[in-house]
């Protein structure tokens, strides 16, 4: 598949996914959501891939959902047409993603980074979910994850002021595992899939899917 929205390469054992709509922050449109969950799809059917990084650009992750494509939605169609379900085949992926976050992830890419396994976060990184400025609430998972993440005081306060978490604040709260120079970052990432990637993929599957049903 020619990918427009989005950047797929293969390093060693770890499939590697870098969102690129620069002009858009890497907003997430319904294109970016087909690329991404086709490009996760097929890591995940490739025996030699191990572990799958998710990463962004310097200065986005992903601004969130994209809100040209969703301003001409009407509330019931988005609604009986669950405009989001889509969201859904990232978090069915079996084998361990990782999200390599620089710059803004708000909304829906703050969603997105919730759905993979873990963060690891650049110094430059910050959270939000600013839905609510915009008269929309989170809509890919972020009000439960992020509560299950960072407990009901930070969560209300992201969901309802819409401020954004810088990434010592993130790491202190327990959303990212760990904060690194954004220039390592990629890095960094890379070097923890690799290490999972070395392990045994079956028993690596399995441990995601034990620890799973305890978030
Ligand atoms: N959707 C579509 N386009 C977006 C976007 C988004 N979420 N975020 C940024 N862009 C676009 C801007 O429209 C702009 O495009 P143009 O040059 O064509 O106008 C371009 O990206 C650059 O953005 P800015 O000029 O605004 O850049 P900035 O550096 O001044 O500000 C920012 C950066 C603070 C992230 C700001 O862009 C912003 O606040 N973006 C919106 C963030 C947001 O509200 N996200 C939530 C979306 S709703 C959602 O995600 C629902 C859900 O739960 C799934």
């Amino acid at each position: 598949m020619a990918y427009e929205n989005i950047i797929v390469e293969t390093r060693e054992k770890v499939g590697f996914i870098q969102l690129n709509r620069p002009k858009a922050l890497n907003a997430l449109n319904s294109a970016l959501l087909t690329e991404l969950t086709t490009a996760l799809e097929l890591f995940e059917s490739n025996a030699r891939i191990g572990a799958i990084v998710i990463t962004g650009s310097e200065k986005a992750f992903a601004a969130g959902a994209d809100i040209k494509e969703m301003q001409t939605l009407q509330f019931a169609d988005a609604y009986t047409g669950d405009y989001f379900s889509g969201w859904e085949r990232v978090t069915a992926i079996r084998k361990p993603m990782i999200a390599a976050v620089a710059g803004y992830a708000l909304g829906g890419g703050c969603e997105l980074a919730m759905m993979c396994d873990f963060i690891i976060a650049a110094d430059t990184a910050k959270f939000g979910q600013p839905e609510i400025t915009l008269g929309v609430m989170p809509g890919m998972g972020g009000s439960q994850r992020l509560t299950r993440f960072v407990g009901k005081s930070k969560a209300m306060d992201m969901c309802l002021t819409g401020r954004m978490m810088d990434a010592n604040e993130a790491e202190r709260s327990g959303l990212v595992s760990r904060v690194v120079p954004a220039n390592e970052l990629v890095e960094e990432a890379l070097k923890a899939a690799q290490k999972i990637a070395s392990f045994s993929l079956p028993v690596v599957m399995m441990t995601k899917e034990t620890v799973k049903p305890g978030l």
